[in-house]
């Protein structure tokens, strides 16, 4: 097993009050409150007010952070922020977060990978300790995939909620305590199955994208659910492969939170009990790259996750994208 380069210190999270449960569905779509915990799992889930922007939200997990772990924002010098909905398309969410925190010291940028982002962001600050261009980095993950959400399609409204979480990204120390393998895997030519038409250069907005509705997330769920299926319980593999362990020492595993059905094809594969998966769908739905730090910091919250537990991030999303990485806590 491979000595780790970077550690994970302390964790923190950012849900809104406001709840939509499925009952609240029923009111504008053609759904049910029965269909979609069968399908999905999900009973309800958080969604962001006006105030509550995503640079707001992540700024508010790494406040618990950065209190918790005794430094100021002006010790943090990287903020990678993972996300699929940034507050505006330039600059980067992380630098109107880094304003919001006031971590003046710190390069900011986001990472764009859907559902996997928040992985893909610990993999980027893991490069950055290594190559010894930060030492104290914000790992965020956020999305507020209300406002990206076509409240007139039943097929994806019922399934986004809105949040962040984050941690803070080190040098390890001279212990086994950190990241012991990481899994980063795309294939592009899967992107239409999940996806924004509209919006970016290539259809900048107008009256024809707002008429079609293009601007809106976009997907073709079964086809995304067999992928998701596949290729998480191939990134276990890999993850734990590369570290040298088997699923049964695994103490918790925390898959990206989109479907139970997912989650516990996922589970079953890696030979991981169900007593040992962390699962919070149904109180937020699928919270995109926040998923997993969200669940992350209810983990080490409820004891969950304590010093020298094994813990298994698992991910996958659009583009398609998808990620495992493996951590001694
Ligand atoms: N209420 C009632 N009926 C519905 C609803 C709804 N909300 N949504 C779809 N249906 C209907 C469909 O129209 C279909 O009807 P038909 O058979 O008459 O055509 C039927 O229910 C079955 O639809 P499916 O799409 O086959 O249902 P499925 O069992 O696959 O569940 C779901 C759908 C929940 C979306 C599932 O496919 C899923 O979870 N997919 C993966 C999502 C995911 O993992 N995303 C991760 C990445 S997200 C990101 O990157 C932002």
């Amino acid at each position: 097993m491979k000595r780790p380069i970077a550690q994970l210190v302390g964790t923190g999270r950012y849900t809104p009050e406001k709840i939509f449960d499925n009952a609240y569905f029923e009111t504008i779509l053609d759904t049910s409150d029965e269909w979609i915990r069968e399908r999905s799992g999900i009973r309800e889930r958080r969604i962001a007010e006006e105030h509550e922007t995503l640079a707001y939200m992540g700024a508010a997990a790494c406040r618990q952070v950065l209190d918790e772990a005794g430094l100021t924002p002006l010790d943090v010098d990287g903020i990678v922020l993972g996300t699929a909905s940034p507050d505006r398309l330039l600059p980067s969410t992380a630098c109107d977060l880094q304003a919001e925190l006031g971590a003046h010291n710190a390069a900011a940028f986001d990472v764009a990978a859907a559902c996997s982002g928040f992985l893909y962001s610990l993999s980027v600050a893991e490069g950055m300790i290594a190559s010894g261009t930060a030492e104290n980095v914000l790992v965020v993950g956020g999305d507020r995939l209300s406002k990206i959400a076509d409240y007139t399609d039943r097929t994806t409204a019922v399934l986004f909620g809105d949040g962040a979480g984050a941690t803070l990204v080190q040098p390890a120390g001279n212990g086994k305590r950190g990241i012991l393998s990481t899994y980063l895997k795309t294939d592009g030519r899967l992107a239409e199955l999940l996806y924004r038409p509209g919006g970016g250069a290539n259809h900048p907005p107008d009256e024809q994208m707002l008429q079609d509705r293009t601007y809106f997330i976009r997907m073709a769920g079964r086809e995304v659910f067999k992928n998701a299926v596949r290729s998480m319980a191939d990134a276990c593999d890999r993850a734990l492969e590369k570290a040298g362990v088997h699923g049964d020492e695994v103490d918790v595993l925390i898959p990206h939170q989109a479907n139970i059905r997912i989650i516990e094809a996922t589970a079953k594969h890696a030979h991981v009990p169900m007593d040992k998966v962390y699962v919070n769908v149904d109180r937020y739905g699928n919270t995109s790259a926040a998923s997993i730090p969200i669940a992350l910091d209810e983990c080490v919250r409820e004891g969950r996750i304590k010093e020298g537990s094994l813990v298994l991030f698992v991910a996958f999303g659009g583009g398609f994208t998808w990620a495992s990485v493996l951590v001694r806590w």
